[in-house]
C-alpha cells in the first residue's frame, strides 16, 4: 500500500507554513486546517477541488436551514408574503458587494441558466456572430452553438487561446479576430462576445477590464461569464461595465448549490425573460418575472446571506489573498515535486485556481482516453481528486486553493501524482 494513501491533515504536518499565512492589515482567519471544523469535510478527506462544485460551511448550512423551517411552518405566508421581500434583501447585500443598483441583479439557480436566459432572450438576427475564446465552459460552448443551430445564419467565430500568454496578447489576440472579421467587409456582424473572466479549464484570469473596454469600443455586446469570479477576485459592476455578467454564488462565495447572480442592466431588462417563462411575463416586470420560478425551494439562493456573513467573520480580503497566495505557492511546490511548472509565470492571472503540468510521457495513453480512469484511481486509491486536462500539448492538472488548506496539502497532492504518473510512465517505457 502507498504511503500517500493515508494523509493527515493535523498540526504535525503544518511546519512549511505559508507565508502569506501572517496577519494581513484585514486581520483575517485563522486559516489552514484550523478552518476544517468550520466545514464537513470528514477526517481523511482533503479537497482539492473546491472550483468544480463549491462548498459550503456548517454556518451557511444553519443558515439554509432557517429558511426551510420558515417555509414549513408557514407555506402560504412565506410564499404569499415573505419570500419576495427575503430575495429583494438578499439582492440588496449582493449589490452592496458587487457595486451596483440592486434592480440590475436577478438571483438565478446557476451559471447554466443563467447564460441560457440571456442567449435565448436575445434577438439573434441573420448574419449575427458570436465571438468566443476557444477556452469557453463547455455548457456555455454548446448553449452559443444551440444558438447558432436555432438562427439562421448565425455563426460562432473563435479565438484560439494557447497558454502561456500576457494579458496584452490575449487582447491583442481578440481584437485582431475582429479586425480581420471587419476587413472581410461579408455583411455579418459580431453581435456579442462571450468571456470567461476566469475560465475553467485552464484557469486562467484573463485581463476582463481591458477585454470589456475593447469589445465595447466595437459595439459588441459584452457577456461575461464570472461563474467562478465571486468570493474569488472582487467584483466592481459599475467599473467594469459589462452588458451581461453571471457569477456562481455556490463556488466561491460559499453559499448552498444552487444560487447565482444575473447582472442584467436596466436598458436591456425588458427584452430579458427567465428560462421558464412564468406568471409575470408581460405584467410584472423584470423583478418580478425573476421573483418566482415557480414552486421551488428557494433557500439555496437565500442562503447567500449566510455565506456574507461567514465572510464578513473571517475577512472578506483576508480570504482572497489566502487562497490566491495558496495556489500560487502550492502550485509552484507542486511543480518543484514534478519537476515541471505552472502554466502561467504571471501571478496576476492566477486566482485560487493553479494549473500545474503533469510530466506524463505518453499524453495519447489509452488509460487516459478512458473517461473514469484517473478519476477512479485519485478517489478509490488516494481519496482525492483534481481535474486533469490537454492544454498547448500538455498534461495538467487544475488545483483548487480554499482557506482549509495548507502547503504541506498541496506537497502531498504533489507527491501523490508523482506516484500516479510514475507509474503510468514505467508502463510506457
Ligand atoms: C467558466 C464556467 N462557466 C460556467 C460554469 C457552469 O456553472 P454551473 O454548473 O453552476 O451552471 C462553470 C462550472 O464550473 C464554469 O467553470
Amino acid at each position: 500500500m502507498s504511503s500517500l494513501t493515508a494523509h493527515s491533515q493535523g498540526s504535525a504536518a503544518t511546519h512549511d507554513t505559508l507565508s502569506s499565512a501572517l496577519p494581513t492589515p484585514a486581520q483575517p482567519g485563522p486559516f489552514g486546517h484550523k478552518q476544517r471544523k468550520n466545514f464537513f469535510m470528514p477526517e481523511g478527506k482533503t479537497e482539492f477541488n473546491h472550483g468544480s462544485y463549491g462548498t459550503f460551511t456548517r454556518s451557511v448550512q444553519e443558515n439554509m436551514m432557517k429558511w426551510h423551517n420558515r417555509v414549513e411552518e408557514n407555506p402560504d405566508r412565506w410564499t404569499r408574503l415573505d419570500l419576495k421581500p427575503a430575495l429583494i434583501k438578499v439582492r440588496t447585500q449582493l449589490a452592496e458587494f458587487m457595486n451596483c443598483d440592486k434592480d440590475e441583479l436577478a438571483l438565478v439557480q446557476n451559471t447554466t441558466i443563467g447564460v441560457n436566459t440571456i442567449l435565448r432572450s436575445l434577438d439573434f438576427i441573420p448574419g449575427d456572430r458570436i465571438l468566443q475564446l476557444s477556452t469557453l465552459y463547455d455548457a456555455v460552448d454548446k448553449t452559443t452553438r444551440y444558438i447558432c443551430d436555432t438562427h439562421k445564419d448565425v455563426e460562432i467565430i473563435e479565438v484560439p487561446i494557447v497558454m502561456p500568454l500576457t494579458d496584452h496578447e490575449i487582447v491583442f489576440q481578440v481584437e485582431k479576430m475582429i479586425q480581420d472579421h471587419l476587413a472581410k467587409k461579408d455583411g455579418s456582424r459580431i453581435r456579442l462576445a462571450m468571456i470567461d473572466w476566469i475560465s475553467s479549464v485552464p484557469a486562467v484570469l484573463h485581463p476582463i477590464k481591458a477585454l470589456v473596454d475593447m469589445l465595447k469600443s466595437y459595439g459588441i455586446l459584452v457577456f461575461v461569464d464570472a461563474a467562478h469570479v465571486i468570493g474569488q477576485v472582487p467584483i466592481d459592476l459599475t467599473y467594469l461595465n459589462p452588458d451581461f455578467l453571471i457569477t456562481n454564488c455556490h463556488k466561491w462565495l460559499y453559499s448552498v448549490r444552487g444560487s447565482a447572480v444575473l447582472f442584467v442592466p436596466k436598458r436591456f431588462q425588458s427584452s430579458i425573460h427567465p428560462t421558464s417563462i412564468q406568471v409575470a411575463y408581460k405584467t410584472g416586470g423584470f423583478e418580478n418575472e425573476f421573483s418566482w420560478s415557480g414552486t421551488l425551494d428557494y433557500s439555496t439562493i437565500l442562503s447567500i446571506e449566510g455565506a456574507l456573513e461567514f465572510r464578513k467573520q473571517y475577512g472578506e480580503d483576508a480570504i482572497i489573498h489566502y487562497c490566491h497566495r495558496l495556489a500560487v505557492e502550492g502550485g509552484a511546490k507542486m511543480a518543484e515535486i514534478l519537476g515541471t511548472n505552472v502554466l502561467t509565470p504571471h501571478e496576476h492571472q492566477v486566482g485560487n485556481m493553479v494549473n500545474v503540468r503533469l510530466p506524463i510521457k505518453n499524453i495519447n495513453d489509452p488509460k487516459l482516453q478512458t473517461p473514469d480512469y484517473l478519476i477512479r484511481l485519485l478517489l478509490d486509491k488516494y481519496n482525492l481528486f483534481t481535474p486533469s486536462f490537454k492544454h498547448g500539448g500538455y498534461f495538467w492538472t487544475r488545483v483548487s486553493a480554499q482557506i482549509y488548506l495548507e502547503l504541506s496539502d498541496f506537497e502531498h497532492l504533489g507527491r501523490v501524482w508523482k506516484e500516479v504518473i510514475d507509474e503510468l510512465n514505467a508502463e510506457n517505457a
